[in-house]
């Protein structure tokens, strides 16, 4: 579904991806894993368009999509839900998700399905949901557009334990209904539970990558001690 071939990107002259290569298949959930600052929400922001790519290739769909607009990219069915969330603070929950696409009353009843609170919330100001009502929000916002691929850059980033439970159920849920995941992640239970293949970065290279597993899990665990 989503292949990288050898991709080198940065910012002005500085190079943080050094020839990444990496795929996620249809129907799984890969997790992208490394201690901060490797080059991760690079990588992410390389496949969207959002970093210009310096070298090689991006294919999604067997569609080379290197030169492709982050809009056009989306319109294909990547879907993206930023580190911090990215949710407008002023708008209230139900305008969060119908300034994504106006005629979308039908797919805003199945994404509650997933995030049922959201529902109750829906006339309440982004700004004032806790931090794992925003992350739900941020995901059913990305849910909305129906992509084939949604990438995620730690989801579960600063938030609660009983609302990761929530968002890694909701990931289930979301790879069950067809859609690929690839998701930047540093809790590796998540990634136990639902992951099924890891890429490890450090200094923009993938080091170390495997099927996710009970016996991978210590390699892992040890890869982002060191
Ligand atoms: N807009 C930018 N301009 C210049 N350098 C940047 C920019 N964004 C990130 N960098 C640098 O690129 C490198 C990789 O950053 P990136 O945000 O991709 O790391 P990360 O693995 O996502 O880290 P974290 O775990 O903290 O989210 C870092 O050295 C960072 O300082
Ligand atoms: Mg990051």
């Amino acid at each position: 579904m989503l292949l990288i071939n050898n991709v080198y990107s940065g910012y002005a002259d500085s190079i943080v991806l050094h020839g990444i290569s990496l795929q996620v298949d249809k129907n799984s959930i890969v997790g992208i894993i490394g201690r901060n600052g490797v080059g991760k929400t690079t990588l992410l922001k390389t496949i969207l368009g959002i970093v210009k790519i310096k070298k090689g290739e991006i294919w999604f769909e067997e569609k080379l999509i290197n030169s492709l607009k982050p809009y056009e990219r989306a319109e294909l069915g990547i879907g993206y839900v930023p580190q911090g969330r990215g949710i407008f603070p002023q708008l209230t929950v139900a305008e969060n998700l119908l300034i994504m696409d106006k005629n979308v009353q039908s797919r805003i009843e199945e994404v509650f399905t997933l995030f049922p609170k959201l529902k109750v919330l829906i006339n309440r100001k982004g700004g004032s949901l806790s931090g794992g009502e925003q992350q739900q929000l941020a995901i059913a916002r990305a849910l909305i557009k129906s992509p084939k691929l949604l990438i995620l850059d730690e989801p579960t980033e600063g938030i609660q334990p009983s609302v990761v439970e929530t968002i890694v159920c909701a990931l289930y849920e979301i790879k069950k209904r067809g859609i690929s995941v690839l998701v930047v992640e540093q809790n590796l239970d998540l990634l136990l539970e639902i992951g099924d293949y890891y890429y490890f970065l450090d200094s923009g290279h993938v080091v170390d990558e495997g099927v996710i597993n009970e016996e991978s899990y210590p390699t892992m665990c040890r890869l982002l001690m060191v």
